[in-house]
């Protein structure tokens, strides 16, 4: 269970995780062997045969939620292809439609998906991960996304990507993490003029303070 307080989270690590390091060199050096399900498999067929028919950039929203932000992104990139990915049907089912015709919304597992598209060589010019679960406790590492096998596979997705969270640890652990991959990184406090997701949203409206890292391919990899 994630352990969010009424205002910000409450965790028992009060600086990034002594492991990362350790963890993240040891999936970097090895491949991520877990077994594709058919159902990731079919989430990720679904997702080439729409890049196939596309053309554009592809930009993935990771961790959409309801789908707001997977909506807004395609509205201010219409020649893109936008694909939200979740795996809660209950969060999928409340997505709000737009008018924007350059999106799907698309259930499953993240992680599975990402080895899918990575498998496929598909190469996207954005990555979205806004407020993944936190994972709050000590012992949760191996499920934030930069304590999970699949974290190196992120590099060959895209070339930039930008993590959103209210937990100032999460989004710096997120940011060494993807140095030891040899990334770009640039953490900032965020300000909200124009929510993107529902959780930062109600992020906003408590004043939380909010934090962005964006990343990029540094030019040597
Ligand atoms: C805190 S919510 C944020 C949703 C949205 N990005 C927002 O900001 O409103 C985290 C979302 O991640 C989804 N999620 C968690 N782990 C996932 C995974 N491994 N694969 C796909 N979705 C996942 C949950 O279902 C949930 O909708």
């Amino acid at each position: 269970m994630n352990q969010e307080t009424k205002h910000g989270v409450s965790s028992n690590q009060t600086t990034i995780h002594s492991d990362l390091r350790r963890v993240v060199t040891k999936h970097r050096q090895s491949k991520w062997q877990e077994p594709i399900t058919p159902y990731a498999r079919e989430a990720s067929r679904q997702i080439l045969s729409l890049i196939d028919t596309q053309g554009g950039p592809i930009i993935l929203d990771s961790f959409c939620g309801t789908g707001m932000s997977t909506a807004k992104i395609a509205a201010e990139n219409p020649r893109a292809l936008v694909i939200g990915i979740d795996k809660s049907v209950n969060r999928l089912s409340k997505h709000v439609p737009s008018e924007a015709a350059n999106y799907r919304l698309i259930r499953g597992s993240c992680e599975q998906i990402w080895a899918g598209l990575v498998a496929a060589g598909v190469r996207c010019s954005q990555h979205y991960m806004l407020y993944p679960n936190p994972w709050p406790k000590k012992s949760h590492l191996k499920r934030r996304i930069h304590g999970h096998p699949s974290f190196p596979l992120l590099c060959e997705l895209s070339e930039v990507m930008e993590v959103r969270s209210n937990w100032k640890i999460y989004v710096d652990e997120f940011a060494a993490a993807s140095e030891i991959l040899g990334l770009n990184v640039n953490v900032q406090p965020l300000s909200v003029n124009d929510p993107l997701t529902l959780f930062e949203r109600k992020y906003s409206a408590n004043s939380e303070q909010l934090w962005i890292c964006r990343t990029r391919l540094s030019t040597s990899n």
